[in-house]
């Protein structure tokens, strides 16, 4: 039956462009889910946008030597760039820093307001001299209460994700200039009222019927611990503005107004869709249901599983809270981290002028980190890359065609009327596509990518076990049935691939000369088990190369060059 589903990544900050980490740990999965939705026939709106609030971008920016609306401008159209170029299928892939979100936020904000949710204290805020400005909570570094690492940001800390205060870092400095040389000072601040909402909090969490033990995990240690009040306004003058005198140059903090976006920017979509109110059926709990998913990497958890649907059940104003959060662990860069700073590890934009998308797609699903970390490694990439996509699929299309062409003048060989079809073939090829659409259903990544391959290796044995090469020399004809299930064999792959590796589906319906290729997006997998559609004489185009394989060479230097010493300008 149709349904609507709702699906949002969580939005990549705007200061500078992602590693392949990032977009392992939520946008690409979305993107095959989303996918896989709409070929199955359901209403799906699947959301995303730059993330462009707080002092990250702030200093960005001011290194960029350029105005911070000019720098998030720009850096929010190279990374959509780069996500298409990924052939990430967004419905609208939005900004936090626009009006619409200015303005549900600062609604949001009235609301809590009015709900008594809001609390005014003065707090003792670090000031650095040195820097000669108040710092962020982001911009102050020392050590974790908790577990004692000793880069602990003063938002949270990298060690055990505990969301932390500046005020509990032992030993704190500046992480702008290093500088011990700060003081607390007072200054007024708006704080949420989360001890308020935290039994309503509970109640809806233990009603979450989907989320995996990881996100029960984190909600449930911090319901555990007990919420305390947060404050949400900083001393920056880039964000969301205070509607409260008093409050010039400050703006509510960046998590205060990120989420918010997911609304704000479905907002967006549907004005440039032509229907302001569409975005209504989405969010509103008072019309037709809703699946929402959201996907991001575990330490987003905490603002996705407790701090947002507080602000959202305190403000009461019949938002749609989340269903399903879909969190990854996450990808190490040849056993160490990706490293923004020390240029370590790959990022996006040059992943791509390395290989096209689907080699990094179908690598980076295979290998995601879903029950654990993973690493990342060219020689892993490599050996995956030739082996399953290069010898397996490739090979696979490429011998079917090629025989095609050489002995059958490129036409399908005959049409498959019920008394020469393989059912042996047909019965295990449907019940690993269900096993794929079943895992892709239930968010099991790994799974389902392992199910495609076992697919492709299905379609691969056939032809070897029946060697058609060899049995054409003597009987053209039952040669030809094999060639012409291999084709249908195609066709299935191309309709189940097409999630995972949207291009070369489409190149191999191309090849194929489907009818259907149009429609590519909609492409329903039941019906490609349907082994009359394609009738005999049908011509298809010679094979073309779908992968290059990667040799030993290549995947040393690709390893020295991305060791981390030499890269280029990345943030
Ligand atoms: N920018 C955050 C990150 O990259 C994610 C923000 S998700 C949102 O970790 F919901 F707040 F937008
Ligand atoms: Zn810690």
């Amino acid at each position: 039956m149709k349904k609507k589903y709702l699906i949002t990544s969580a939005l990549p900050y705007i200061n500078g462009i992602k590693h392949l980490g990032n977009l392992v740990g939520s946008i690409l999965p979305a993107d095959i889910y989303a996918r896989f939705l709409k070929q199955s026939g359901h209403d799906v709106l699947f959301i995303c946008g730059t993330d462009e609030h707080g002092t990250p971008a702030e200093i960005a920016a001011h290194e960029a030597n350029i105005s911070i609306e000019d720098y998030c401008l720009k850096m929010h159209d190279l990374q959509k760039s780069i996500y298409k170029k990924f052939d990430i299928n967004f419905d609208y892939f939005g900004r936090s820093s626009d009006l619409s979100n200015h303005d549900l936020t600062q609604k949001i904000y009235k609301k809590l307001k009015e709900n008594n949710c809001i609390i005014q204290t003065n707090i003792n805020q670090y000031y650095s001299h040195f820097d000669k400005r108040f710092l962020p909570d982001r911009y102050i570094e020392g050590q974790c209460p908790f577990c004692g690492f000793d880069k602990a940001r003063g938002d949270q800390c990298d060690g055990c994700s505990h969301l932390l205060s500046p005020e509990d870092l032992i030993s704190p400095y500046s992480s702008i200039s290093g500088s011990t040389d700060i003081e607390l000072k007072s200054t007024k601040h708006l704080f949420i009222d989360l001890p308020k909402i935290q039994d309503q909090l509970k109640t809806w969490v233990d009603s979450r019927t989907e989320w995996s033990d990881l996100v029960t995990g984190i909600a449930h240690k911090w319901l555990k611990e007990g919420l305390q009040s947060r404050c949400i306004t900083r001393d920056l003058t880039w964000g969301v503005s205070v509607p409260e005198d008093g409050y010039e140059g400050k703006v509510f903090y960046v998590w205060f107004d990120a989420p918010n976006a997911y609304i704000s920017i479905t907002k967006d979509w549907a004005k440039q869709h032509g229907d302001h109110t569409e975005w209504e059926k989405w969010w509103l709990n008072s019309q037709e249901s809703v699946h929402y998913t959201q996907f991001m990497a575990k330490d987003n958890v905490p603002f996705h599983a407790i701090f947002w649907p507080s602000i959202l059940l305190s403000a009461d104003m019949g938002f749609k809270l989340v269903d399903n959060i879909k969190s990854f662990h996450w990808l190490t860069y040849e056993k160490g981290k990706f490293s923004t700073s020390r240029k370590r590890g790959v990022f996006t934009d040059q992943a791509l002028e390395l290989y096209s998308a689907d080699y990094w797609r179908y690598y980076l699903i295979s290998n995601c980190p879903e029950t654990s970390d993973s690493d990342f490694s060219f020689t892993h990439f490599a050996s995956v890359v030739n082996k399953d996509l290069a010898d397996i699929l490739g090979n696979f299309l490429n011998r079917t065609l090629s025989l095609i062409a050489k002995y059958y003048d490129g036409q399908i060989p005959c049409t498959l009327d019920s008394h020469l079809i393989d059912r042996t073939l047909l019965s295990q090829a449907s019940e690993i596509v269900g096993e794929i659409h079943k895992n892709l259903s239930a968010l099991k990544f790994r799974p389902a990518t392992q199910m495609l391959r076992s697919l492709w290796v299905l379609g691969n044995t056939y032809i070897t076990t029946h060697e058609p090469w060899t049995v054409l020399k003597h009987d053209k004809d039952a040669a030809g049935v094999v060639l012409t299930h291999c084709i249908h064999m195609l066709k299935v792959f191309a309709a189940v691939s097409h999630p995972f590796i949207p291009k070369t589906s489409s190149h191999i319906l191309d090849l194929l000369n489907d009818p259907d290729f149009d429609k590519k997006d909609e492409l329903s997998c039941d019906n490609c088990l349907d082994f009359t559609y394609f009738k005999a004489g049908h011509l298809i185009k010679a094979p073309q190369r779908l992968f290059e394989k990667i040799d030993d060479e290549t995947v040393k230097n690709l390893a020295d060059r991305f060791s981390g010493t030499t890269n280029a300008n990345h943030e």
